[in-house]
């Protein structure tokens, strides 16, 4: 089977893929998810598999009777189909499931015990779950980025050799949310490792789209913790991940304390159970992890480097074909997963996503995706440009930002040609489309003058929440 056969299989699979939404007052349309770097759709072969599960589910590690048994044995199974999917060593590595990538950072910031002298090296092209954690833990120092957004890996060696050997971890995206580019984790691991410091990789964007391997503790490229999350990858419940080296959950007691993390009690004596136990407190999410792995597993099935093939040739497409229409700035360069921005001349980003939504019934995103720093300097804008005024009153039609397209292994060349006719008409007509909308600054946002403010939002609430 070639890639578009396997695209096909996963976009029969996945979950609510023909739903419509209104267009105008009286049409309806197919709708596109072009934010996909937020989160992905769920799989039905998955919520068919999890219907399954569901008549054995039961607490797990703590019960007697079948149900339990079967549940204790699935959710710690899983673990290891997780670890395999990114190729972990399970032999040095523990597979601790918590709720999503920003959890998997905070943990690991805690779990670390750092002092105040030590070095955490991030960069300047960071989610804010990548920054925000390490910071008044440690002494935090960024690496730069050139004016396209692209790591500058000398200046990486710089400050690791600078800091050695106060330097304990080199902490980066493998994709950025923002311009979808890729680092090389496993040469920043080589040189991470030549000043004895460890790595960690945010994944939340790259595990979705390539096939990734952590490789073995003795390859000097390997990866020591990895983080990423479900709901990026087509399992949206509730699970992430954080892997890394067994030794380092088993230093010191857990961060969160309680049922579960236990083996001993005594009045003035503890016994921690090992991990991942230890890191997994109370009641674990059973159904999030037997979903994620099962997820995995498909994903393994149907080929991960096809898919990958698939939507590097629908970046490209995308990519070419919009950096040619004139009034159009698309941001970043080089290697990248499916993630484009842009901006067009003349219009707020938040505009371009209202009438994106409105009229051609296609999510996006647009602001600064917790990136704010990232996108600043992609912009070449200044920390004083007034962002904190214009955010606390809600001006999304003034806050600097960008509009993203994310991608993912089952959109379709059409889709993205009936964007790009959208993207042509708006430039071309952008004073038309400006009149159609008002900005409501209580929601932060445009909303065409012709319907009552979120009517149509409602009405599909109403259904969701009867
Ligand atoms: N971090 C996610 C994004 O970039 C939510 O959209």
């Amino acid at each position: 089977m070639n890639r578009s056969d396997q695209a096909r299989i996963l976009r029969k699979n996945i979950k609510g893929i023909k739903q419509k939404v209104a267009v105008g007052r009286k049409r309806k349309k197919q709708y596109i998810h072009f934010d996909n770097a937020a989160s992905t759709p769920a799989l039905q072969s998955v919520l068919n598999d999890l219907n399954g599960f569901l008549d054995w589910y039961s607490g797990v590690h703590r019960g007697t009777g079948y149900k339990s048994m079967v549940s204790s044995r699935v959710y710690d199974d899983c673990h290891s189909v997780i670890g395999q999917f990114v190729n972990a060593d399970q032999a040095r590595d523990t597979i601790i499931m918590v709720n999503n990538t920003t959890e998997a950072i905070n943990k690991l910031s805690y779990r670390l015990h750092l002092k105040p002298s030590d070095v955490v090296v991030t960069t300047d092209m960071e989610h804010h779950s990548n920054d925000l954690p390490w910071r008044g833990k440690a002494t935090v120092v960024y690496v730069r980025v050139d004016k396209d957004g692209v790591l500058d890996l000398d200046h990486a060696a710089h400050c690791l050799k600078k800091n050695y050997p106060r330097v304990k971890l080199l902490t980066v995206c493998g994709a950025s949310n923002v311009t979808g580019h890729v680092n090389d984790v496993h040469l920043l691991a080589e040189i991470a490792h030549e000043y004895g410091c460890r790595i960690m990789v945010d994944g939340a964007q790259l595990i979705p789209h390539r096939r990734f391997d952590m490789k073995p503790n003795s390859d000097p490229r390997h990866i020591d913790f990895l983080a990423f999350s479900g709901h990026k990858i087509f399992s949206p419940f509730g699970s992430g991940v954080l892997i890394g080296p067994r030794e380092i959950f088993t230093q010191n007691p857990p961060d969160y304390r309680g049922g579960g993390t236990v083996k001993i009690v005594m009045k003035k004596k503890v016994y921690w159970s090992d991990p991942p136990d230890s890191d997994e407190p109370g009641s674990p999410n059973v159904t999030g992890t037997y979903a994620l792995a099962r997820t995995l597993s498909y994903l393994n099935q149907l080929g991960m480097d096809i898919l990958q093939e698939h939507e590097e040739s629908l970046t490209s497409f995308l990519l070419e074909r919009i950096s040619k229409i004139p009034g159009i700035t698309v941001y970043g360069s080089a290697d990248r997963v499916g993630v484009v921005t842009f901006n067009i001349d003349g219009l707020p980003h938040a505009l371009v996503g209202a009438i994106l939504c409105y009229e051609a019934g296609i999510g996006t995103r647009t602001g600064c995706f917790c990136a704010q720093n990232y996108v600043r300097h992609l912009l070449g804008l200044e920390e004083n440009h007034g962002h904190v005024e214009l955010y606390d009153d809600n001006r999304n039609d003034k806050i600097p930002g960008m509009v993203r397209v994310s991608l993912a292994g089952y959109n379709t060349r059409e889709e993205i040609d009936y964007l790009l006719q959208w993207l042509k008409d708006i430039t071309q007509n952008k004073y038309e489309f400006k009149k159609r909308y008002r900005f409501f600054a209580d929601q932060g946002s445009f909303i065409p003058v012709e319907f009552a403010s979120g009517a149509l939002v409602d009405k599909i609430y109403k259904r969701c929440m009867k």
